[in-house]
């Protein structure tokens, strides 16, 4: 691993200026310095002269994809259980596999296939979950530092509906379990950060999660948890909340739904009423769109046209194993092909996503979560990563923002042959 403060990468440069907007430089230098991207250039400036430069001949460059929602333990049984919807899922397939990384053996065996395979993909940032596991967490935390990825990962709360071999004994005993975590792990690492993971409402007592939003204030952590993904868990919600209106309020009225101070990721907002569509927007909270996902567990197609039009924050996700790649290029184009079956059977009141939207949600949209990320414009974090389609046979000419569509769609992780993660090399 190499870390050069002045480099420059050449290749064809692809990335977002905004939502709508592909910029494509083919042939040009992508300057990094310390750490940062410094332009895009067709000719390196006589500034620039004589610094090292990676040719990556006629392969695309890109910016590194942020993965804003997975779980590492669910990675084990990814493409299994296919056939069930969320709830039975959780409790037949999901809660009984996280159960085994109580054994550290186990976890490290796991935890250790996942992170290699988080390496190689196009994913640089990512907001992963753990389990409820302490030492399982921390683990994870140490093996995803090593790669240079930039992450934020959540040992998991669950106090209540779980079964008796994936939950904690009391809301106490929760919290303190994650101030021990915190402890350990606040400041220890430059690449990975805690994030508080409340599991999702039906997992956490108001107890636990009134002692989650005072440990929130007092280490100003970021939040990570799932709303509104499936019917069954929503009516669920409001069984176990009367009091509140929409699912949001769940996680609002204790202070954990974004808001100063207190940045929110949460994945899927499928189902979202338009009081939780509101609320989302004026606290600022990232939506974590997995396509695969919702298709996988039945749960239904995000309105995502309407986020976007509303100006909400949003990223995708691959939702491992909800979602059963890890491959970010994949979650781009199932992004793109749920929005327009979405378009057909829902409402054609809203237009499928295009292409430049969907790359954008990848790079820009979640990136933005980690700070100025996900764009090769001057000053934004200089993650890159380096796809190389040259064995795709086609008798055609193409352009390269074409070539760019067919990767993305073809997913094909013979592509990657590079990796950069504020400026450092991966590989
Ligand atoms: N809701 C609560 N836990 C989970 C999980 O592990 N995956 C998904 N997709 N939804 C959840
Ligand atoms: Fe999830």
């Amino acid at each position: 691993m190499k870390h050069l403060s002045t480099f420059a990468l050449k290749g064809n440069i692809c990335f977002s200026l905004d939502k709508n907007k592909l910029s494509v430089q083919k042939q040009s230098y992508l300057v990094c310095q310390n750490g940062v991207c410094a332009g895009v250039f067709k000719e390196l400036p006589e500034s620039f002269h004589g610094i090292p430069v990676r040719d990556a001949g006629d392969a695309l460059i890109i910016p590194g994809l942020s993965d804003i929602h997975l779980h590492a333990p669910q990675y084990s049984f990814r493409g299994m259980g296919m056939d069930l919807e969320l709830l039975d899922w959780l409790n037949t397939i999901t809660f009984p596999e996280e159960a085994k990384y109580a054994d550290l053996d186990y976890a490290r065996k796991a935890y250790s296939i996942f992170v290699e395979d988080l390496k190689k993909s196009p994913t640089t940032r990512a907001c992963i979950f753990g389990t409820l596991h302490v030492e399982a967490t921390e683990l994870l935390m140490d093996l995803l530092e090593e790669t240079g990825l930039k992450t934020f990962v959540g040992k998991v709360n669950m106090d209540r509906n779980g079964p008796a071999v994936l939950q904690e004994k009391s809301a106490e005993e929760s919290a303190a379990s994650t101030v021990r975590w915190l402890s350990d792990t606040v400041g220890k690492y430059q690449n990975t950060r805690p994030i508080l993971t409340p599991r999702f409402t039906p997992s956490c007592s108001d107890e636990l999660m009134k002692k989650l939003a005072e440990i929130q204030k007092e280490y100003h952590l970021p939040v990570q948890s799932h709303l509104s993904e499936n019917m069954g868990e929503i009516s669920w919600v409001q069984e176990l909340c009367p009091e509140t209106s929409f699912y949001g309020e769940a996680y609002d009225q204790f202070g954990l739904f974004g808001g100063e101070g207190c940045p929110a990721v949460m994945a899927h907002c499928v189902h979202s009423p338009q009081a939780e569509i509101e609320l989302m927007k004026k606290r600022g909270v990232y939506i974590a769109h997995c396509p695969q996902s919702n298709t996988n567990l039945s749960s239904g197609i995000a309105p995502i046209r309407e986020y976007l039009d509303k100006g909400l924050h949003v990223g995708l996700g691959t939702d491992i194993a909800g979602g059963h790649s890890l491959s970010m290029l994949r979650a781009i184009a199932d992004a793109v092909q749920v929005s327009k079956l979405r378009w057909r059977l829902v409402d054609d009141r809203l237009k499928a996503l295009t292409f430049e939207e969907a790359f954008y949600l990848a790079t820009m949209g979640g990136g933005e979560f980690f700070g100025k990320v996900g764009s090769f414009q001057k000053d934004y974090a200089f993650d890159a990563v380096i796809l190389d389609d040259s064995f795709y046979r086609h008798p055609q000419p193409l352009s390269v923002r074409d070539r760019l569509e067919r990767l993305i769609y073809l997913s094909d992780d013979r592509c990657i042959k590079g990796k950069y993660v504020s400026g450092r090399e991966l590989f």
